[in-house]
């Protein structure tokens, strides 16, 4: 799964080569235009009256840009970011140091953190309330609870699903920012933006081709730049034309929608033993062979985003798109 092209997930060789890809600024962050005018009037507002920005949390599909964010929201505010990440943090032990270590005004930066443990979620919330933590100090009738004053800090939390998150943890953010999937004109400025920093030339085709196949995702238009790349240093060519990207691709078997052979199998499989559906997610796992919950959270998405796939009480159903793209007879109803 993890090995797919167009996956949103990072693969492990591929965060160093993110970093350097990473917008530092709003200015430079693209498209999310609502997430970002509201954080850029929170955080002048914060800075115009001397405090720490409000709680923050990014939401959305894996890719779309909540590191990179939260970085950006440290650097706005000119103060260091803490990263940890939900399933690091094992015992509220380790919650605590993490926090007894903050400076005044540093931006917190869990990852995941809808994997937090209740036990430390507990932690968390006089931390994000009152900037306290209480922690308790002996065992049985000796045991006494002690309350530390923490600095004033922002937490930013990422999830990838918001569903999973409680809602007391939920309700203590100020800020809730949902990330979109990105259009096509916004994935091909991403795409520009990288080919200038990885120093390689590119047509405009090319890069709105790359674009139009990264399922309005900027990791993976990242990616699929850097793969196109490849081939156009083999083919000892300057630059990427579009017919040089378009070759690329298609060897890379992404198609023009940025569909895989797995969505492929997925589609296919439904019109093919389904007859388009509804058809339950646990058949169609058995019949692809995959786990139900790997086909709702990694592969649907997208084919839910683009219409491919509807979701009804009966199961799931392909659209009539789903006929048209793979060019197959369209059934009568
Ligand atoms: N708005 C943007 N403009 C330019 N580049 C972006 C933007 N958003 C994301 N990127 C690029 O996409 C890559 C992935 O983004 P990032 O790691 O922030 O995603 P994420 O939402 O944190 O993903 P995950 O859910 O896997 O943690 C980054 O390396 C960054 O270069
Ligand atoms: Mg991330």
């Amino acid at each position: 799964m993890s090995d797919r092209i167009v996956s949103g997930q990072s693969e492990p060789e591929e965060s160093y080569l993110e970093l350097s890809l990473r917008p530092q600024f709003l200015q430079q962050y693209i498209g999310q235009d609502k997430v970002k005018e509201n954080l850029e009037i929170f955080i002048k507002a914060a800075k115009l009256r001397g405090e720490t920005l409000d709680h923050v949390l990014l939401y959305g599909p894996p890719g779309l840009g909540k590191t990179t964010l939260a970085s950006i929201v440290a650097n706005e505010m000119g103060v260091n970011i803490r990263t940890t990440s939900g399933p690091a943090i094992e015992r509220p032990g380790d919650l605590a140091a993490v926090l007894t270590a903050l400076e005044p005004g540093d931006v917190l930066f869990i990852d995941e953190i809808h994997r937090l443990q209740r036990s430390i979620e507990e932690v968390l919330y006089p931390a994000m309330e009152d900037f306290c933590l209480d922690i308790i100090i002996g065992k049985g009738s000796q045991a006494r609870s002690v309350r530390l004053d923490l600095p004033p800090f922002t937490l930013v939390g990422a999830t990838t699903r918001m569903g999973l998150l409680s809602s007391p943890l939920r309700d203590r953010f100020g800020v809730l920012s949902r990330l979109e999937y990105y259009n096509e004109e916004q994935l091909s400025q991403i795409v520009y933006r990288t080919a200038d920093i990885l120093q390689v030339g590119i047509d405009e085709g090319a890069g709105r081709e790359i674009a139009r196949r990264s399922r309005g995702t900027p990791r993976i238009a990242n990616r699929l730049l850097r793969r196109v790349r490849d081939f156009a240093q083999v083919f000892n060519k300057e630059s990427i034309s579009e017919e040089l990207a378009v070759e690329a691709l298609e060897r890379l078997q992404v198609d023009r929608l940025g569909l895989d052979h797995i969505d492929h199998k997925l589609l296919v499989g439904i019109i093919e033993k389904f007859k388009g559906g509804p058809v339950g997610l646990d058949t169609i796992a058995a019949t692809i062979g995959e786990e139900s919950h790997t086909i709702e959270d990694v592969y649907e998405p997208y084919l839910l985003q683009i219409g491919f796939l509807q979701r009804t009480p009966r199961g799931r159903m392909v659209t009539e798109q789903v006929y048209k793209h793979f060019q197959m007879e369209v059934p009568k109803p």
